[in-house]
């Protein structure tokens, strides 16, 4: 066995024992100010990432760094209150080692989400946006190093990387609830500086709807393991030099707060109707 299929084994059985007989279906990775759905979530066990074996710990402002396990709106879930980034200085194989631990959890269906700023004009502050593809603008990619086929083939399709299914499923649900729903194009940038204007303009150019500095190594992972993703955006505000204000992490967390209703009333009712 190789040694990272070791210490996703090591983790996930210590998860395994910590929450008994549950098996999550779904995976939920939450996002800068998103991590208040997983309070949502019935009879949690909470597990702290410095207690599970290998995995890195969350440094980032407004993540509390727990898995939480337990019962969402009929489903069982895993999830992540915080994440890991790249721009902390993780490598890639630990930005993206939890997304793994969930599959050898039996996890298949993926909910990933973010804050992101708009690209796209048409957007506002606090905006969700469905993503229909993304742009991996990291200038490295996860899977680069010897293939293990026992995770993915070597040479991953990504024709289709955001569940058709799952994405009709996101906008029927939010056209039933009344909400806006945008969808879009999600470039994944390193970060940790925002962008200049001239480079939102280029990512416009490319065909960018939204920016951020997430979501892309996590979603390439699960992709490799045949997961099924849908990915969410709160735009929590208009990328560099679209209106005349610099951009902070406060308007960023600001945002998501004012969402946060529509963004819980939105993934609560998809993951009911997940099958
Ligand atoms: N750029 C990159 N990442 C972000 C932004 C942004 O404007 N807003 C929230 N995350």
């Amino acid at each position: 066995m190789t040694v990272i299929k070791q210490e996703i084994q090591d983790a996930s059985s210590f998860i395994e024992e910590k929450i008994g007989g549950l098996s999550p279906e779904i995976g939920l990775i939450l996002g800068s100010g998103l991590g208040v759905l997983a309070d949502e979530i019935k009879n949690p066990i909470r597990i702290s990432y410095s207690d599970i074996p290998n995995f890195p710990v969350s440094t980032v402002e407004g993540h509390a760094g727990q898995f939480v396990f337990g019962e969402l709106n009929g489903k069982m879930v895993a999830a992540m209150q915080g994440r890991f980034h790249f721009y902390e200085g993780y490598a890639m194989d630990k930005v993206t080692f939890p997304v793994r631990v969930m599959k050898e959890l039996g996890i298949e269906k993926v909910i990933v989400t973010n804050a992101a700023g708009g690209v796209n004009k048409e957007f506002e502050p606090g905006d969700l946006m469905v993503i229909a593809d993304h742009i991996n603008n990291f200038g490295t990619n996860p899977l680069i190093g010897p293939n293990s086929n026992e995770f993915g083939p070597r040479f991953p399709d990504m024709s289709t990387t955001y569940s058709e299914s799952l994405q009709t499923l996101a906008h029927e649900t939010a056209r039933d609830l009344g909400l806006k729903l945008q969808s879009g194009v999600y470039v994944g940038n390193t970060g940790p500086t925002y962008e200049t204007p001239a480079e939102v303009r280029m990512l416009r150019a490319l065909g960018g709807d939204a920016v951020g500095m997430s979501t892309v190594p996590e979603v390439i992972i699960a992709r490799h393991a045949g997961m099924a993703v849908l990915g969410i955006s709160c735009i929590s505000n208009m990328a560099a030099g679209i209106l005349d204000q610099p951009l902070h992490h406060d308007e960023v967390i600001e945002t998501t707060e004012k969402v946060k209703a529509n963004f819980l009333s939105l993934v609560k009712n998809i993951v009911s109707k997940m099958n």
